[in-house]
């Protein structure tokens, strides 16, 4: 699909280049093994979940973007730990809520609107959610 990859294109141009000796200087969480696994799973099921977005668009399957997006929603950081979510700086949780709240409203807006290209636009906007996040955050292990 030629616009979801201009898309996808133009949100990782949007970022500086980034040098292979340039050092990390984002903001370092420190998080107990165990809880760093945690996230870095949750991380890997967005990945996942968008691999599979995307293609249910480009079939115009609106139902399954709906539930994929769905998973991904508020509903997916509910088994999280209390201790973990404590131990989460403020600002990484409430964008992270963010691009979790935005997953909701794709579901809802794919089931009752059916509109690919609308949903598409949606992802962008909750991709950028992913890419700011990325920008200021390193996770480590305590
Ligand atoms: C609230 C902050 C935040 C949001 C939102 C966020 N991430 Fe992450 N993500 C991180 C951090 C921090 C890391 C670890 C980076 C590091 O330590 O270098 C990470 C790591 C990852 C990894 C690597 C996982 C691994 O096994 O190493 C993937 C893939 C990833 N994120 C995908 C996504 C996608 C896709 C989205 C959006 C749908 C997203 N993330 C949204 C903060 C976030």
């Amino acid at each position: 699909m030629k616009k979801f990859i201009c898309l996808l294109a133009s949100l990782l141009l949007s970022n500086s280049p980034v040098e292979a000796d340039a050092e990390d200087t984002r903001t370092v969480i420190q998080l107990s093994p165990k809880h760093r696994a945690m996230v870095l799973t949750e991380m890997r099921e967005f990945l996942r979940g968008l691999q599979q977005i995307s293609e249910a668009l480009s079939r115009e399957d609106m139902d399954s973007v709906a539930g994929v997006a769905r998973s991904l929603g508020t509903s997916m950081s509910q088994h999280m730990p209390a201790e973990l979510k404590q131990a989460l700086p403020q600002g990484f949780r409430k964008l992270g809520h963010s691009v979790h709240s935005h997953f909701d409203q794709i579901a809802l807006d794919a089931e009752s609107l059916a509109d690919s290209g609308h949903a598409l636009s949606q992802l962008a906007h909750t991709l950028s959610g992913c890419v700011s996040c990325h920008s200021m955050y390193q996770i480590r292990n305590e």
